[in-house]
């Protein structure tokens, strides 16, 4: 791995300025691509990376990331890290110059870099405007610039840009209004918009995908299920917000992999190109319905699930369509909650030493008008 640290966005150019991908023989030459994922030391980003190196030997990839304090190249094996098929460049998506020297390289993007924690942009929203929107833009700028190499551009929207479902017996398809609830959910929807005004006016290759909640392995400790894992791991309570009644669609971040994969390899990209398309599996599960399950499989007693105050601007229910994303993309989860959840679960308990040191950023302290805190 090239690890590059970046001090001033001259220096930025200098240093991407080598960012070559490796050479390959004519055969394998002929299905090389370079890819480049912004955010994959994240969570979702870098269970997908995992995927696609494993999936394509003949692929480079250039991942973007400022190591927030989500991301963490901790994520990502060491058999990657060390390949000449990958660079890491250390450095943030709202830096054009950066931005630019890679999409210049660039066949396929995946742009998944986000402030990406509902809570905390109650705490502090400032950064989320910033990362989520102005470095939605400095993405699309460069892309236009470089519309004629790169093949296929995905954003990683969610499904927190349309609030909470309009009609609760409906499931919620990409023409549902969107109406975010917080300021994450705001940001985000202001870079799904975004890319959607930059496709009108200049054509570009892009395509939205609207991911519905995510879980599996890596993902930070401030997330519900990871929390709850974890708290039942020491023997401590899984915290519940208000009744635990709010509803979400949960898909595996493996069978998110898949459906990103199938976008960027479906013979026919007009088919789906300008297209805003959700990812999730149909049903419905309750917070408490996890809570209760995890709570099962560590054989706790009733009394260590305890209901805290409901967060501010909380969804009440998120149920996907399924419809598009198995017609354009011939795309369905194949991972049950139930089996996830176990995977995932055993995911934590075999690997304390990459949660632990999470611990102290699992909660987040929100004000209320009446000026109380109440960590959620
Ligand atoms: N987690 C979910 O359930 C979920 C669901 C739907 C959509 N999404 C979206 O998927 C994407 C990835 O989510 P995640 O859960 O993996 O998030 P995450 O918080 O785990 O990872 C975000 C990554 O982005 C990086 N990052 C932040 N600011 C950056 C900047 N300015 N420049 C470069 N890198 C930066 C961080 O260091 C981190 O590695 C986000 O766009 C998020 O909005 C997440």
């Amino acid at each position: 791995m090239k690890r590059v640290y970046l001090l001033s966005s001259l220096f930025a150019l200098l240093i991407c300025a080598q960012a070559k991908p490796v050479e390959l023989s004519n055969k394998e030459a002929a299905h090389e691509k370079t890819v480049f994922l912004t955010g994959a030391a994240g969570f979702i980003g870098s269970n997908f990376l995992k995927y696609m190196f494993d999936k394509y030997p003949n692929y480079n990839f250039i991942v973007l990331d400022i190591l927030t304090y989500a991301g963490s190249l901790d994520n990502i094996p060491h058999y990657i890290q060390e390949s000449p098929r990958f660079q890491f460049v250390y450095g943030s998506v709202t830096n054009p110059f950066l931005v630019d020297s890679i999409m210049a390289q660039s066949d396929l993007v995946v742009h998944f870099a986000a402030e990406s924690h509902v809570t905390r942009s109650i705490y502090d929203d400032a950064t989320f405007f910033d990362t989520d929107v102005m470095g939605t833009r400095v993405m699309m700028a460069s892309l236009v610039k470089h519309a004629k190499k790169v093949e296929r551009f995905i954003h990683i929207s969610t499904s927190e840009v349309l609030g909470t479902a309009e009609d609760e017996s409906q499931l919620m398809d990409e023409n549902h209004p969107i109406n975010p609830r917080t300021p994450y959910a705001a940001a985000k929807a202001g870079a799904d918009r975004l890319v959607y005004a930059y496709w009108c006016t200049f054509d570009i290759p892009a395509l939205i995908i609207r991911p519905f909640n995510n879980y599996g392995p890596q993902q930070h400790l401030e997330k519900f299920i990871p929390r709850a894992i974890t708290a039942a791991i020491k023997g401590e309570a899984i915290k519940v917000h208000g009744d635990g009644s709010q509803e979400r669609d949960w898909v595996h971040t493996l069978d998110v992999a898949r459906a990103l994969d199938a976008a960027l390899h479906c013979k026919d990209f007009n088919k789906i190109k300008n297209q805003v398309i959700h990812i999730g599996s149909g049903k419905a599960t309750s917070i408490l319905d996890i809570a209760t399950i995890i709570k099962n499989h560590f054989n706790l007693p009733p009394e260590s699930l305890v209901f805290t105050n409901d967060r501010p601007g909380q969804v009440a229910r998120h149920i996907s369509s399924t419809q598009k994303s198995k017609e354009l993309l011939g795309w369905e989860p194949i991972i049950s909650l139930e089996d996830g959840l176990k995977e995932v679960i055993e995911w934590y308990k075999t690997h304390p030493a990459r949660w632990k040191k999470m611990e102290p950023m699992k909660e987040v302290p929100v004000r209320s008008p009446l000026g109380i805190e109440v960590k959620y």
